[in-house]
């Protein structure tokens, strides 16, 4: 990988990765509507809205891998998801094939299959099951994905990516988590395995009580180094000041699937 562009440069996984890619890839074109405010004279930054083609082609002209992390990361009002998770992420992969960029890594959400109940341990292959138009818009992407796999010989990796953090903050993230250095992993598969065509990884560390089958990448040589087990009694501590939710704790994607809930707990599927 000559030249790397990652999106969303000035949010909290691209300011973590801002520390962290450089020793893999020596030349990083990091890209954001906002510029980062702590950006390094070193650091290469090229402004662009998701929402505006031509910026997103400019900001991706002449590179060899994306990973796009750009876009609104939580429950938003349809005209928010629209704009920079519907649009920007088809304008993202539109200007990848037009400047024939030849891969992309998509960092998709948990919330794409949040709607699984916490007791059924999904891998892949289970159909998406979002939680929240936020949700919906990931797996809008990853369908974008394949498209542009399977028609336009793109290869791309999406990461289901459960929760970003350096440690779990509670019962719900003990199964979820990401180590920073773990999506690191991930991230290279997706930009250097020689046999990566369309693939769907979940962004998951060790965690015991997992709940996604992540055989996919595995088979690509994923080895995570987090273990949520390790910080369990600060994580539990936190969840036993939080208030009960039905819905939320029984579901994969928690608070997404009780926010605006108005299906009836007796729905509750398994
Ligand atoms: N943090 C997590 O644990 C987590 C979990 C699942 C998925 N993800 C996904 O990973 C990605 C990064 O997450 P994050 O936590 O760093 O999010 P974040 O909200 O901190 O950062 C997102 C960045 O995208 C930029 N952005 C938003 N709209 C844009 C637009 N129209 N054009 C250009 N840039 C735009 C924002 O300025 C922001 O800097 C997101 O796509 C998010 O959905 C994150």
């Amino acid at each position: 990988m000559q030249t790397v562009v990652v999106t969303g440069a000035a949010g909290g996984i691209g300011t973590r990765l801002r520390q962290l890619l450089p020793a893999v890839y020596p030349s990083i074109r990091w890209s954001d509507r906002v510029r980062p405010a702590d950006l390094a004279a070193h650091e290469t930054f090229v402004p662009a809205d998701l929402a505006v083609m031509s910026e997103v082609e400019a900001a991706v002209d002449g590179a060899q891998g994306i990973v796009h992390l750009g876009g609104f990361s939580t429950e938003g009002p349809w005209e928010t998801i629209l704009q920079a998770n519907i649009i920007g992420c088809y304008n993202l992969f539109e200007a990848a094939r037009r400047r024939g960029v030849e891969r992309v890594v998509f960092a998709s959400s948990n919330h794409a299959i949040g709607f699984y109940p916490r007791q059924r341990r999904i891998g892949t292959e289970a159909p998406v099951r979002p939680d929240s138009r936020y949700g919906v818009s990931k797996a809008f992407g990853e369908a974008l994905a394949s498209l542009y796999a399977y028609k336009h010989g793109l290869r791309v990796t999406s990461i289901r990516i459960g929760h970003f953090l350096e440690a779990p903050i509670d019962e719900r993230r003990l199964s979820i988590w990401l180590k920073p250095e773990d999506l690191v992993q991930l991230i290279r598969i997706g930009l250097e395995h020689p046999d990566i065509r369309c693939e769907i990884f979940y962004g998951a560390s060790d965690n015991a009580r997992g709940w996604w089958d992540n055989a996919a990448a595995f088979r690509f040589g994923y080895r995570p180094q987090g273990r949520s087990e390790e910080h369990r009694d600060p994580a539990l501590a936190e969840q036993a000041k939080l208030p009960a939710d039905p819905v939320g704790d029984w579901y994969q994607g928690g608070p997404y699937c009780s926010d605006e809930f108005d299906g009836g707990v007796e729905h509750a599927e398994v």
